[in-house]
């Protein structure tokens, strides 16, 4: 236990004359009007109120106050999460396995996966987090159409699905990419970048996957869909018809949303992981040509109460928390780092959350 310093936002009505400025104030247009470590006077607050300053960052002295320690140990329920998220992956696996050797869709057991697996990890509390914290080295297609499955699930809830409008579209998403068994498995396991060509033959999974499901007796047309058609994209820029807006069923267009989200925060051989915050941000900006925004908006709003609480690593080399997301950019929201700084990230542009630490 140390004595240490914090730097705390304050409201301009609560500072009081001998307070000492944590981090310098500027004006809109970025002129300095106090700097670090100035003594406030009464007559500089008043100063404060001309300029229209509604926040200051207050240095404040803490004494024997330990750091915060933000390791937390597993709780039972984030175990239990892993171990049935596990079984899932394993029985999609050997499904997948047989599909690629029949070429048939073993429905009833996909479906029997769907309610009793996909369902229940859905309403676990804490669901888009943990799925996050889990390790995916191997068999990413498996894992990435568990998790497709389950964020269609969590989702569709939002969008007011249920029943078995919401089943059907977490089956579309946990067979969204069955077309994958139909490819060779030396382009599908392919370590590193494919070649044009391979990337050709990787896009007719689409193709193939609705070959595959227009064969089984009542399935639902939107589960077809969803495998058909979630590479398509809103201003008709996807694959494989390029068709637009209206024209794609909804199932395909949750399903995008789900498996841009689930790709670009999973480790892959030929890209580095990138936080869920950027990640938040990147389908933002997509979000007004490429993806349905009357969606997309469901989802952003959604999917940021799950970051507050996370633990981060700064660019700095700190660990902090995520105690605030503002109303824009998701990857730059108030911390509190473990030697209690708070930081709001929208404002000390200097920083950056590098890593999840604890989802
Ligand atoms: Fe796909």
């Amino acid at each position: 236990m140390t004595a240490k310093y914090r730097i705390k936002p304050y409201p301009l009505d609560e500072v009081k004359p001998g307070m000492e400025i944590g981090r310098m104030v500027l004006t809109r247009d970025k002129k300095i009007v106090l700097s670090e470590g100035t003594i406030l006077s009464q007559s500089m607050i008043e100063g404060l109120k001309f300029w229209d300053i509604s926040t200051v960052f207050i240095k404040e002295l803490l004494s024997d106050e330990p750091d915060i320690d933000f390791s937390i140990p597993e709780t039972l329920q984030q175990k239990k999460f892993y171990a049935d998220y596990d079984d899932t992956v394993h029985a999609l696996k050997e499904s997948f396995a047989k599909i690629r050797f029949f070429k048939e869709v073993p429905l009833a057991a996909i479906r029997e996966l769907t309610n009793n697996s996909i369902d229940p990890l859905v309403n676990s509390t804490g669901v888009i987090n943990h799925i996050h914290m889990i390790r995916r080295q191997d068999d990413y297609t498996f894992h990435h159409s568990v998790n497709v499955a389950v964020i269609c699930g969590v989702l569709g809830k939002w969008l007011g699905f249920a029943e078995q409008d919401l089943q059907d579209l977490m089956l579309a998403g946990l067979l969204h990419d069955v077309g994958k068994t139909q490819i060779p498995l030396e382009i599908l396991n392919k370590p590193g970048k494919l070649t044009p060509e391979e990337m050709e033959i990787m896009r007719l999974h689409t193709i193939r996957g609705y070959r595959l499901v227009c064969d089984i007796p009542n399935l639902p047309m939107g589960v077809a869909y969803g495998v058909f058609q979630h590479h398509e994209r809103f201003d008709g820029s996807g694959y494989p018809l390029g068709v637009a807006s209206d024209k794609i069923h909804d199932y395909a267009k949750i399903i995008a949303i789900a498996d841009i989200y689930d790709a670009m925060t999973s480790d892959r051989v030929y890209h580095r992981k990138i936080t869920p915050f950027a990640v938040v941000d990147m389908i933002l900006e997509e979000m007004f040509h490429k993806l349905d925004p009357e969606i997309g908006i469901v989802f952003l709003n959604n999917i940021r109460d799950f970051f507050v609480g996370n633990i981060v690593e700064l660019s700095d080399g700190r660990q902090a928390e995520v105690i605030y997301l503002g109303h824009f950019l998701a990857s730059r929201p108030v911390v509190v780092t473990s030697d209690i700084e708070y930081i709001d990230l929208e404002r000390n542009k200097s920083l950056s959350i590098v890593k999840v630490i604890r989802a």
